[in-house]
C-alpha cells in the first residue's frame, strides 16, 4: 500500500454564489456577497491541514447557450461573482497556515498590475498565497477589456511564457536583505539590491522594479492547469502545483508521468511540482447511504441536462441549445477549454447528447470516490498508489457548510488514521508545505 502521504486541495468554483437551488445552503441567496462561507471554508479546511483552497474565476457573465444570459443568470452559473483577490485577502486574513490560490488571466491582468497584486497578498498572507495562471478561454471575457478576441489557443501560452518570464522579474527584482531595517544608518532598504528590469518582449513590456517589494515566498506558488500538449509543456515550465482532470487511474499515471518527463525536460526536479486530481467524493455515514446519495445526484444532473450544458459552453465556446438533445454529438472543436472538450468527447462516445451529459457529470472526477470515510479513504489511497502520488483536488458540485464538514470532519479523519494525509502543518508557508512530501 502506498505509504508516502499525500496533499489536498479545494477548487472553489469562484467567489460566487455557491450551490444555489441545492439543500442545505442556508440563505446563500442573501448572504453571498458576504465573505463569511468562504472564511469558514478556509477554516474548516486549515483544520483538515489541506494544502490550500484554489477560487477559480472567469470575468464574463456566459451567453454560449442559445446566445443568450438568461440560463446564466437564471440559474447563477457562475454569475454573481465578485474578484478573487478580495474574497482571497479575507480568506488569508482569517487563517494562519492553509494556502489560498485565487486565480487571475493573463489577459486581464497586465503583468505588472499583477506581479504587485500577487505580492501583496504574499504579504499580508505571510507567504501563503499561489497564483492559478490562466490564459482565459472567451471572447466573451476578451470583449470585456476592449479585445474582438482572445488569441489562437498556443499562441496564448507563447504569449504566457513570456508573461511569467516578466513577473518572474519584477518578483526577483528586489534581492534577498534589500530590506535592511537598519536604525542606526537610517537605511530601510538598500537601493543596489532593487534592479530595474527593462524588460522587452515581443507581446510585453516593463521598466520595473516593482514597488510593492519582496515577496515572502520569494516567488508566489504557481497553480496551473494547461492540459493539452502546450498547455502541459507550459505547467510543467513554470508550476509548484498543477490541478488536473483526466478520467481513470491509467490516465492520471500516464498524465503524471507524461509531466514529471517534461520537468525534467526544463532541467527541473520532477518532485518539485506537485499534481493534484480533481475529484468529487461522494461521502456518507454508511456505503449504502453514499450510494443511494449518488442515485441522487445522477437524478438531480438528468433533471439538470440544460444547465450542465450551458456550464460546459461557456468553458468551450460552444453553443449546446443547437443540438437535438437525444441524437450522438457530432464532431466538435474549441478554442477555449481543449482538454474539457476531449473528454467530454471521449465520454460520449456514440451515445446521444442527453446521456453524454449524464454520463460526463456523474462520473465523479479523476476517479470514482463512493462510500463510508473509510471506504473512500481506501479508494483515494489504492488510487494514489496506481497513479504515483502527490494528491487529490476536491471539487464538490454543492459546496455548503454541511458538505464542508463531511470532508472536514468525516473523511479527513479516517484519510489521517491512515496516514494519508498530514495532521498537522509542519511550515509556515505554503511552498514549503507543498514540497514537505
Ligand atoms: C482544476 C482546473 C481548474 C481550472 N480553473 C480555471 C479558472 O479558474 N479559470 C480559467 O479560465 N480556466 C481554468 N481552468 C482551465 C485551464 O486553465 C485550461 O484552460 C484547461 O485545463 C484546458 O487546458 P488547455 O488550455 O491546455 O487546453 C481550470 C482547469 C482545471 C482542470
Amino acid at each position: 500500500m502506498q505509504t508516502s502521504p499525500f496533499h489536498l486541495g479545494l477548487f472553489l468554483q469562484g467567489s460566487s454564489v455557491q450551490a444555489w437551488g441545492e439543500a442545505w445552503t442556508g440563505r446563500i441567496s442573501e448572504t453571498w456577497m458576504q465573505p463569511k462561507l468562504f472564511v469558514d471554508v478556509a477554516q474548516a479546511l486549515e483544520r483538515a491541514c489541506f494544502d490550500y483552497v484554489l477560487l477559480e474565476d472567469s470575468s464574463y457573465i456566459g451567453e454560449s447557450y442559445g446566445a443568450s444570459r438568461e440560463i446564466y443568470l437564471h440559474n447563477g452559473i457562475a454569475v454573481p461573482r465578485q474578484d478573487p483577490s478580495v474574497v482571497a485577502t479575507l480568506m488569508t486574513a482569517a487563517t494562519s497556515r492553509i494556502g489560498i490560490v485565487p486565480t487571475f488571466a493573463t489577459f486581464a491582468y497586465p503583468p505588472y498590475l499583477l506581479a504587485r497584486l500577487v505580492a501583496s497578498l504574499d504579504q499580508v498572507s505571510d507567504g501563503r498565497i499561489g497564483w492559478n495562471m490562466v490564459t482565459g478561454s472567451s471572447d466573451f471575457a476578451a470583449r470585456n477589456f476592449g479585445m474582438d478576441k482572445l488569441p489562437e489557443h498556443d499562441l496564448r501560452y507563447d504569449m504566457a511564457d513570456e508573461y511569467m518570464a516578466l513577473v518572474n522579474q519584477l518578483w526577483d527584482s528586489w534581492e534577498p536583505g534589500a530590506i535592511v531595517a537598519d536604525r542606526d544608518s537610517g537605511m530601510l532598504v538598500d537601493h543596489a539590491k532593487v534592479h530595474q528590469i527593462d524588460f522587452e518582449g515581443a507581446y510585453y513590456q516593463s521598466r520595473g522594479p516593482l514597488n510593492s517589494g519582496p515577496c515572502p515566498q520569494g516567488r508566489p506558488v504557481i497553480a496551473q492547469a494547461g492540459g493539452s500538449p502546450r498547455g502541459r509543456q507550459f505547467a510543467s515550465r513554470h508550476a509548484d502545483t498543477i490541478v488536473a482532470s483526466v478520467k481513470g487511474v491509467e490516465s492520471m499515471r500516464a498524465y503524471r508521468d507524461d509531466v514529471r518527463k517534461r520537468l525534467v525536460g526544463h532541467g527541473r526536479d520532477p518532485d518539485s511540482c506537485k499534481l493534484l486530481f480533481l475529484v468529487a467524493p461522494i461521502v456518507a455515514e454508511t456505503t449504502e447511504d453514499a450510494l443511494r446519495l449518488k442515485e441522487r445526484r445522477a437524478a438531480r444532473v438528468a433533471a439538470q441536462v440544460e444547465r450542465k450544458l450551458a456550464f460546459l459552453g461557456k468553458i468551450t465556446n460552444i453553443d449546446f441549445a443547437q443540438f437535438d438533445l437525444d441524437a450522438p454529438i457530432g464532431d466538435l472543436t474549441t478554442n477555449g477549454h481543449q482538454q474539457t472538450l476531449d473528454d467530454f468527447k471521449r465520454k460520449a462516445g456514440n451515445r446521444t447528447l442527453r446521456e453524454a451529459v449524464a454520463a460526463y457529470n456523474s462520473d465523479g472526477g479523476s476517479v470514482q470516490l463512493v462510500g463510508s470515510p473509510d471506504d473512500v479513504a481506501a479508494q483515494m489511497a489504492e488510487a494514489m498508489q496506481h497513479v504515483g502520488g502527490d494528491g487529490f483536488l476536491f471539487s464538490l458540485p454543492d459546496v455548503s457548510r454541511r458538505t464542508i464538514a463531511e470532508i472536514e470532519d468525516g473523511l479527513v479523519p479516517a484519510l489521517q488514521k491512515r496516514g494519508l494525509v498530514r495532521k498537522a502543518y509542519a511550515y509556515p508557508q505554503l511552498r514549503q508545505n507543498l514540497m514537505e512530501f
